[in-house]
Formats: structure tokens, C-alpha cells, sequence
């Protein structure tokens, strides 16, 4: 607070309860009557392995989480969701568009640590390659407050297969990181079949030509890598190899993206 490091955000000091679990992300598309859930994900909020270091944007996600069974989905919308959605038409406030909570699924029940008006980053990048209805139909009907017409089926469809997103940040993030650094491997990565790569720091140069652009990193997080597996364990693999085929100076990621997954799974 001294060195004011986080500038006006560090004036307050907040005492919060200390939550302990697994984080979950449940994003849903609304109108203010109507909830549309996206499939459940997962983010890894600290910057290196294990759940260590200092707190990121995100690192990766997964989708679906398997922590998040039907019932414990179903308790989550409920409790939470739908009581948001009532709270804010009681007060006069509309609002259509997404909602993301940010979950910890504590002995007691879910807790919720944060609401978002937005899609999560980099949850999104995973939830997004598993859907298979029309997001624009979605969007539209959301904005337009006719989610119920989508809602036919009360449910958007989704590809039974994972996805894995890791997100590959420049070296130094989340503290100070130097920009312009030439990234390579991208084309190889995006052949590869079930692979998205997701630009977020990325800044095409000019003067590069249309078929071969050249792309630096131009932010702390760069690239949102996303493979789809029919296993939890074959779209980790998928994903980090395409994660190998991609280079720049300090690129840095977590690896161990997924192990989460892959450990409820085969408890359940
Ligand atoms: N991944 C966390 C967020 O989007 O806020």
C-alpha cells in the first residue's frame, strides 16, 4: 500500500473469509427471464504449477469440470443464479447479456468469490471449441430478451468431447514483461487437428506480407492454446503439443493444466 503498486485499488483493505476448495466458472447468457447456461469450466488462476506463485488473469482452463456434477450444477443455478437474476429485476435493473460467477465449491456448498459481465478469460477459449449450437442466435436472442426461443430445449448443445486451454504469457507476467518478441510455430500449432489458437497479447507487424505476417507478443498473456480430446487426458496431450510447436522469448506456461480433471474424474 506504501508503494502503491496496485494505484487506487490499493487504498481499501478488504477482510474477507478465507474460502477453501476447487474453483469452478459458471457463465450463463440471460435476458433477465430466461438462463442459459454455458458448459461448466475451470480456470487456474496462479501463474505456476500446482496452484503456486502469484495470482494471474488465468493460465488455463478446462472444460467441462467434472467437480461440477449435474446436481452440484443444478444447486448452482438455484441458489445463485436465478436469485441474482430476481434481485436485479427487484431493484429495476435489466440486463441481458452474461453473467459469470467465479465459484468455490467449499465443504459448506458453493461459495460465490466474484460476478462477472462477461465471458471469462480464458475460460471461454475452452467452453466455446465444445459448442455446437449457434452462438450469434444465442447472442441475439439475448440482447434482444428472446432467449426463450432458444430455450426449446432449455439447454444450448455441446460436443461431448474436453477442452483444454493453455495460455502460453510472456516472461515476467503477471509482474513487468517486455513486448515485440517474434512468435513462432503458430501456423504448425493451428494445423493441427481439434487446435485453436486463441490470440489475446498478439500484434500483427506491418510491412509483413499477407502470407506470411509476422506476429509479436504485444501483452502478459499472449495465446489462449485450446485442444479438444475425447479424454480430459487426450486434449491435455493435444493441447501441450501444440503448445510445443510454438516459440518466443520467455514464453512461459503452466504445465499441469488439467491434472485437476483428470484427478476428479478418476476419483468418481
Ligand atoms: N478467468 C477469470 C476471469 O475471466 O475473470
Amino acid at each position: 500500500m506504501q508503494e502503491k503498486v496496485f494505484g487506487d485499488a490499493g487504498r481499501r483493505v478488504i477482510i474477507e473469509d478465507c474460502l477453501f476448495g476447487e474453483e469452478a466458472s459458471i457463465i450463463v447468457l440471460t435476458d433477465s427471464r430466461e438462463v442459459i447456461p454455458l458448459a461448466a469450466s475451470q480456470d487456474h488462476k496462479r501463474a505456476l504449477d500446482h496452484d503456486s506463485g502469484p495470482n494471474t488473469g488465468g493460465m488455463g482452463a478446462y472444460s467441462p469440470a467434472p467437480v461440477v456434477t449435474e446436481g452440484l450444477f443444478k444447486i448452482i443455478l438455484d441458489n445463485i443464479i436465478y436469485r441474482i437474476i430476481h434481485g436485479l429485476t427487484k431493484e429495476g435493473i435489466g440486463y441481458n447479456g452474461v453473467l459469470y460467477a467465479g465459484i468455490m465449491l467449499t465443504e459448506e456448498g458453493p461459495k460465490v468469490l466474484e460476478f462477472n459481465v462477461r465471458f471469462g478469460d480464458p475460460e471461454t477459449q475452452a467452453i466455446l471449441p465444445r459448442l455446437k449450437s449457434d452462438l450469434l442466435e444465442a447472442m441475439l436472442a439475448t440482447s434482444e430478451g428472446k432467449l426463450n426461443r432458444v430455450q426449446k430445449t432449455g439447454r444450448l448443445n455441446w460436443d461431448a468431447r474436453a477442452c483444454v486451454c493453455v495460455v502460453c504469457a510472456s516472461g515476467g507476467y503477471p509482474g513487468e514483461y517486455e513486448k515485440g518478441k517474434e512468435i513462432l510455430g503458430l501456423e504448425e500449432a493451428e494445423k493441427m487437428q481439434g487446435v485453436v489458437v486463441f490470440h489475446a497479447g498478439t500484434q500483427r507487424l506491418n510491412g509483413s506480407t499477407a502470407q506470411r505476417p509476422k506476429i509479436v507478443t504485444n501483452g502478459g498473456r499472449v495465446l489462449g492454446v485450446t485442444g479438444l480430446g475425447n479424454t480430459i487426458s487426450e486434449a491435455i496431450s493435444t493441447t501441450y503439443q501444440a503448445v510445443d510447436k510454438i516459440h518466443f522469448d520467455g514464453m512461459h506456461y503452466r504445465r499441469d493444466i488439467g491434472q485437476k480433471a483428470l484427478k476428479t474424474a478418476g476419483s468418481s
